[in-house]
C-alpha cells in the first residue's frame, strides 16, 4: 500500500483568536459606547445587569488596548502567520445609529492592522463578535429589527473601505448560530412576557443573514481579491445509540447549527427549516430583495469553532443526565473526558466536523476556534506547565491533519485564546486558554503581566515545522 501524504498546505495560516471585547479594555475610551458585553458581568449565558457596582471583567479586559504592542510582538516570536481579532462595534460607531464614524476608533484599528503586518500576521477580522451597541437594544430591540440591518451594513461598509489593502480576511457574525442559545448576545435581544423566543429569534437570525449578505456584497464591490466567510459555532452531533429515532433526532439537532452555514453558503432557506417554521408558528418577514441579495451574495469560506462533540437521544431519562457544554447542555459521552468545566473533548469529532463541512459545501474551511480552557497554577519559580493544554492541541492538529490527507481544504487554523482573557460564557479570567499568561484573577486583581507558559515554546515549534513537528 502507497503511503498518503500528511501535511498542511504551504502558506496554511497558522495563529491565534481572540475577540475585542474579551480582551481590549478601556471600555470607555476614545468615545467607544457601551455595548452589550458591557452590561453582561456574568457572561453571555446569564441575565444581563448594568449595575455599575458589579465588577465585570469586561471593562479592562487585559488592558489590550495600550498593550497591544507588547502582546502582538509575543505572538511575532511565536512564528504566527494571522491573527484574527474583531472590531468592537461601538468604537466605530459608538450608538450604532450615529451620523459618522468615530474617527478615534477607527485610527486604533487601523494602528492595530499595521502592527499585526509589522509582526508579518495577516490580520482575519470578525466584524461582529458578541457585543452589539446597546443603544440599538434600547432603542430598536436589537436584532429583531429591520433597521438594524441598516445600521450594520454602514458599520461593515465602513471597515471594509477603511481597511481595505490591510486585511484580507473577513467574517460577518462570529458563531452566528449563537442567536439560538445565547439571544441576547447573539441578537440583542430582550423578551417580553409572553412573547413567541422562538419566532423573534428567528426573525433576528433572519435580518443578520441579510445584513451578513450585504456585507458579503460590499467586500467583494470594494475589493474581489478580499476572502469573506461566515463562522458557525460547530456542534458535531452523534445519536446516543442506533435506535433511528436517536440517529434522527442527531440529524435534527445539528442541522440546528448547519441551517446557518447552509443559508450563507447556499443563499436560501432549505426546506427542512421552512418546513419547522410552519410546524412551530413561525413567521417573519422576508422580502423580494431579501431573498435576492441572499442568494446573490453567499460567502467564500466557511469559519468555525470547534470545542467539542454533542450527544442527541430520545431518551427522556438520559436526557436529565445532562452535562453543561459551550451554549447548550447534552447527554454525556462514555467514551470522552470532559474539560475542568464539563466541555467534552473529543479530536476525532473535529475530523468528523470538517469532513462534514467539506462534503456538504466544497469550499475552503478556517478553524477560527479551538483550545482547552482550564485553571493554570504558577509553579514556585513563576513557570507555566500546561501539558494538558499540549496534549489537547496536538490531539486536535493530529486530526486536522487527517483531515487534510482526506482531501479537505484547510486553509488556516487559529487557537483561542492565545493570551489569557476573559471568558465568554462565564466572564471569568480563571478559565484560561493561554500560551501566554496574565496576570489577572477573577476579582480583578493582577498586575497584569504576561509570561509564558510552557505550551509556547511548543506551538512556536508547530508552525516553525508546519506542524509536522506536534
Ligand atoms: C466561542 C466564542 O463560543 O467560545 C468565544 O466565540 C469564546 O467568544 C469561546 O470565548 C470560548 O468560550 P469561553 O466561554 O470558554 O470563553
Amino acid at each position: 500500500m502507497a503511503e498518503v501524504k500528511k501535511e498542511f498546505p504551504q502558506g496554511f495560516l497558522w495563529g491565534g483568536a481572540v475577540a475585542a471585547n474579551q480582551l481590549e479594555g478601556a471600555y470607555q475610551e476614545d468615545g467607544k459606547g457601551l455595548s452589550t458585553a458591557d452590561v453582561s458581568p456574568d457572561g453571555i449565558m446569564y441575565p444581563t445587569s448594568e449595575d455599575p457596582a458589579k465588577l465585570n471583567l469586561y471593562h479592562d479586559g487585559i488592558d489590550f488596548y495600550h498593550r497591544y504592542k507588547e502582546d502582538l510582538a509575543l505572538f511575532g516570536e511565536l512564528g504566527f502567520k494571522c491573527f484574527r481579532t474583531s472590531i468592537a462595534w461601538t468604537r466605530i460607531f459608538p450608538n450604532g445609529d450615529d451620523a459618522e464614524p468615530n474617527e478615534a476608533g477607527l485610527k486604533f484599528y487601523d494602528d492595530l492592522f499595521d502592527e499585526m503586518r509589522k509582526q508579518g500576521m495577516e490580520p482575519v477580522v470578525t466584524i461582529s463578535h458578541y457585543e452589539m451597541p446597546l443603544n440599538l437594544v434600547k432603542k430598536y430591540g436589537g436584532w429583531r429589527s429591520r433597521e438594524v440591518i441598516g445600521f450594520y451594513e454602514k458599520f461593515a461598509r465602513t471597515v471594509l473601505e477603511r481597511y481595505n489593502g490591510k486585511v484580507k480576511y473577513w467574517m460577518t457574525f462570529n458563531e452566528i448560530n449563537v442567536v439560538l442559545h445565547a439571544p441576547f448576545t447573539g441578537g440583542g435581544l430582550v423578551f417580553e412576557e409572553g412573547e413567541n423566543k422562538l419566532n423573534i429569534m428567528y426573525q433576528a437570525a433572519h435580518h443578520q443573514f441579510v445584513a451578513s449578505a450585504l456585507a458579503v456584497k460590499a467586500s467583494h464591490e470594494i475589493n474581489p481579491e478580499a476572502q469573506i466567510g461566515c463562522m458557525i459555532a460547530a456542534m458535531t452531533t452523534y445519536p446516543l445509540t442506533p435506535n433511528p429515532d436517536d440517529v434522527f433526532a442527531a440529524l435534527e439537532q445539528e442541522r440546528k447549527t448547519l441551517q446557518f452555514s447552509d443559508v450563507q453558503v447556499r443563499g436560501y432557506y432549505p426546506n427542512y427549516m421552512k418546513r419547522y417554521f410552519v410546524e412551530n408558528d413561525i413567521e417573519f418577514k422576508v422580502t423580494a430583495d431579501d431573498e435576492k441579495v441572499m442568494r446573490e451574495h453567499t460567502v467564500d469560506y466557511i469559519g468555525f469553532s470547534y470545542y467539542m462533540s454533542f450527544i442527541a437521544t430520545t431518551d427522556e431519562e438520559k436526557l436529565k443526565e445532562a452535562t453543561a457544554a459551550n451554549l447548550m447542555t447534552g447527554v454525556k459521552n462514555p467514551y470522552l473526558k470532559s474539560s475542568e468545566w464539563g466541555w467534552q473533548i473529543d479530536p476525532k469529532g473535529l475530523r468528523t466536523t470538517l469532513n462534514i463541512l467539506s462534503d456538504r459545501y466544497q469550499k475552503p474551511l478556517f478553524i477560527v476556534e479551538n483550545g482547552l480552557g482550564a485553571v493554570d497554577k504558577v509553579e514556585e519559580d513563576g513557570s507555566i506547565q500546561d501539558d494538558y493544554r499540549i496534549d489537547y492541541l496536538r490531539a486536535h492538529i493530529e486530526q486536522m491533519r487527517e483531515a487534510v490527507a482526506d482531501g479537505v481544504d484547510l486553509i488556516g487554523y487559529t487557537t483561542w485564546g492565545p493570551i489569557d482573557l476573559v471568558s465568554a460564557s462565564t466572564a471569568e479570567l480563571k478559565k484560561r486558554y493561554g500560551f501566554v499568561y496574565v496576570d489577572r484573577d477573577n476579582e480583578g486583581n493582577g498586575t497584569l503581566e504576561r509570561t509564558k507558559k510552557k505550551s509556547f515554546a511548543w506551538y512556536q515549534r508547530v508552525i516553525e515545522t508546519n506542524g509536522q513537528e506536534l
